[in-house]
């Protein structure tokens, strides 16, 4: 048994060099490619391109190309970690698709910080949006690498109006590019003053990037860049000195201000720069609020929370895992812990963390790691695993409100068995919600969902992983709200669009085709309360 001094300094010392964040985007903006270099640099892999080639491989073979992306990055590389420059860092992935919301929402709370990556053509697009505004609702710094400026881009002063305008977000570029319209030369740095200016390679991104770097009055550099660049660039930086908002730390991690960058993930041009200032300026694991106040991350018992169920990640295994976020102390492979939402001590077995394309077995993990725990049914989301003789809940995670709905079955009956497995796994990842009517006997199954894309992934993963076939007809449905005090709403008077139904907790709901109806039901029925909040996130509210 360590002395609890040793174990305090070096509880201290691997907080100190955790950093732990998502990276979100828009589908095809360069999240994958940026992903790979970083596990690059950090010698998780040797050779950038194999993130991609499984990815693309993938493509090859896939018809259901948009699932299969998606599902592809998040099954994967649910979570990845690598050194760098003494930083062990933890990169959890996100989905690129806005259907995926709700799965990014639970991603950002075991994150501290999240890197938004953009298309310097495209800008701010419409996934960007719903993303961003998911990590607001976090209230989490964000940090901006503008990607692809290797090809035409908008003008700088443009995106930075635009993070503005259409995100409401104040931007401090702490790179400036040399050469936007297809004529990228490099970065400016305007804490060092320096150029990067950057040297062709043979190996298109392959390794680190070759470059030279000096002032930007350097012979050498204004060779490199050329005089009509090297003007623009004095213009430019005289423009941002006299417009720009400063760095402001504050600012930074209350979410007010995003620290800006620019460069290449493909050609490696700007990632090592970027991933320095940005593990200098993102914090260390951050304390989390439970029932028993905030959990500061240096407190000598482990405390962790589930926030991702995955189960058939391995078609050979069929296994499922609960992701934990580790919020205090220290995790020691197969020790006991107390599950608190299922009220009895649990051994924590073969956990595992990702590395590319590989899991390894953990042995000891800190705060603001992540770690797969093997799951034998137990675990739902939001749940909290801990030691000591204090017990408290982390704050639950919020569900958001689903908006679609679709009557769903097995086309052969015989698979009954089947897709009921199938459905209640799904259910239990919170990737659907189902409903059953009341008012017919059938016990009709009802799904909803926050995202259309999501029915795909069902019908997906019900084929796939069960071998169920099934018909998903879609219906009209927008809105779902609790009826407050339980009592069974079926002799209320509502409108004929309306139906009555439970939720898999039993619990009775309404299920609306619009608002009318809720105000409809509301007016005709005295002391009727509804709730838009679902059983899930007890202590949460539904978004
Ligand atoms: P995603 O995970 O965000 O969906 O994006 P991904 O990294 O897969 O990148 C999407 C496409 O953008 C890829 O091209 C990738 O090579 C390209 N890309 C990524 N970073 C850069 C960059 O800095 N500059 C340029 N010019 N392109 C970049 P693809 O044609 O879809 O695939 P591939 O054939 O290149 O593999």
């Amino acid at each position: 048994m360590p002395q609890p001094n040793t174990t305090a300094q070096e509880l201290r010392e691997e907080l100190a060099r955790r950093r732990t964040f998502a990276i979100i985007s828009h589908p095809d903006a360069g999240k994958t490619t940026l992903t790979e270099k970083l596990l690059l640099y950090g010698g998780a892999i040797h050779l950038a391109g194999s993130v991609k080639a499984r990815k693309t491989n993938r493509h090859a073979v896939s018809d259901w190309m948009e699932i299969e992306k998606q599902r592809g990055i998040s099954v994967t590389s649910s979570a990845m970690q690598f050194h760098y420059n003494g930083y062990h860092i933890n990169i959890l992935d996100t989905p690129g698709h806005q259907d995926f919301s709700e799965d990014t929402y639970r991603t950002l709370v075991a994150a501290d910080s999240a890197v938004m990556l953009i298309d310097g053509a495209r800008g701010v697009e419409p996934q960007t949006i719903k993303l961003f505004e998911v990590c607001r609702m976090r209230g989490i710094p964000i940090f901006t690498f503008v990607n692809k400026m290797d090809r035409a881009a908008k003008n700088p002063f443009d995106l930075m109006s635009e993070l503005e305008e259409v995100l409401g977000i104040h931007s401090c570029p702490l790179h400036w590019p040399i050469g936007v319209d297809g004529d990228f030369k490099g970065i400016y740095h305007r804490d060092t003053g320096m150029v990067e200016a950057y040297l062709p390679d043979e190996s298109h991104g392959m390794s680190r990037a070759n470059a030279v770097i000096a002032p930007p009055d350097d012979p050498q550099i204004r060779a490199l860049i050329g005089g009509y660049l090297y003007d623009q660039l004095m213009e430019d930086l005289e423009l941002l000195d006299g417009a720009g908002d400063e760095l402001d730390i504050q600012r930074v991690r209350s979410g007010e201000l995003t620290p800006m960058f620019f460069g290449s993930a493909m050609n490696s041009f700007g990632v090592e720069s970027f991933l320095h200032h940005f593990l200098e300026l993102t914090p260390p694991p951050t304390g989390r609020n439970s029932t028993a106040g905030v959990i500061a991350p240096d407190n000598p018992e482990f405390s962790a929370f589930v926030f991702k169920i995955q189960a058939n990640m391995n078609p050979a295994h069929r296994d499922r895992l609960a992701f934990i976020r580790i919020c205090s102390g220290k995790f020691e492979k197969g020790m006991d812990a107390f599950h608190v939402q299922g009220n009895k001590e649990v051994r924590l077995t073969q956990p595992q963390q990702f590395m590319a394309q590989d899991r390894e077995s953990v042995d000891v993990a800190w705060p603001g790691d992540i770690i797969g725990l093997f799951d034998p049914g137990i675990y739902h989301l939001g749940d909290t695993l801990l030691t000591g003789s204090q017990h408290f809940a982390f704050e639950g995670i919020p569900v958001f409100a689903p908006e679609h709905f679709a009557r769903v079955a097995p086309i052969d009956t015989m698979k009954r068995k089947q897709f009921n497995s199938g459905i209640s796994q799904l259910s239990e990842e919170g990737a659907i919600q189902t409903f059953h009517r009341v008012d017919v006997s059938t016990g009709e199954q009802i799904v909803g969902v926050v995202g259309v894309l999501q029915f795909e992934v069902l019908e997906y993963r019900l084929k796939s992983e069960y071998g169920v076939d099934v018909k998903l007809e879609r219906l009209g449905f927008r809105f779902v709200r609790w009826v407050k005090g339980g009592a069974d709403p079926s002799g209320l008077s509502l409108t004929s669009t309306t139906r009555v139904a439970k939720d898999d907790e039993g619990r009775f709901v309404l299920l609306f085709e619009n608002e009318w109806s809720i105000r409809w039901a509301l007016e005709n029925n005295s002391g009727l309360e509804l709730a838009d909040i679902s059983p899930r996130s007890a202590e949460g509210e539904t978004l």
